[in-house]
């Protein structure tokens, strides 16, 4: 079967923007940074559309990106960490490509966004037990979400990427 996408999705501070960047050099093919895009065409920040528009307001601008995304050219996609809160997101991504889950200790993601105030849903918890309570409610979506799943603690975005592309290969063989 001819690859399309690669999703990457992943809890806030796994490092999915930084593999994407790898997997492309890697690769040839674009990134969509989709939090990026949607704060662009925003003409805000994402905490900014949290403050002003509501979770519900971007989630909705998300999933609309997410289908424009799913029938364009080939691409490496960085999505938002929430992204498969909705079930439609998950089947979309299913039906235009692979779907690729990082993983990271609490201890490695609050060691990422220990200084970053750019993530709404990270106010006030920044510390492990809130950090791993949050995974823990999500780790159920994501592994409905994924093809496969890679650990990234202590290792670097070529490494990462080197697995990636090494399941990408085999999956593309049993196929
Ligand atoms: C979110 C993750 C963020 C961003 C928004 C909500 C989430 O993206 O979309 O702040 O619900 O996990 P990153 O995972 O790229 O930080």
């Amino acid at each position: 079967m001819e690859q399309k996408h690669i999703y990457l999705i992943g809890f806030m501070g796994a490092g999915k923007s930084t593999v994407a960047k790898a997997l492309a050099k890697k690769t040839g093919l674009p990134v969509m940074e989709m939090d990026d895009i949607i704060a662009s065409r925003a003409g805000m920040p994402i905490r900014e559309i949290f403050a002003t528009q509501g979770e519900g307001a971007f989630r909705k601008e998300e999933a609309a990106l997410l289908a424009e995304i799913a029938d364009g050219e080939p691409a490496i996609v960085s999505c938002g960490g929430g992204l498969i809160k909705r079930e439609d997101n998950i089947s979309v991504m299913h039906s235009s490509g692979t779907v690729v889950c990082l993983t990271a200790s609490p201890e490695t993601i609050l060691s990422r966004v220990a200084g970053d105030s750019s993530r709404p849903l990270l106010q006030g918890k920044k510390d492990i037990a809130s950090i791993a309570a949050m995974i823990a409610e999500r780790v159920p979506l994501y592994e409905r979400a994924y093809d496969f799943s890679v650990k990234v603690d202590g290792r670097t975005p070529e490494k990462i990427a080197d697995s990636i592309l090494a399941a990408l290969q085999q999956k593309d063989r049993r196929m």
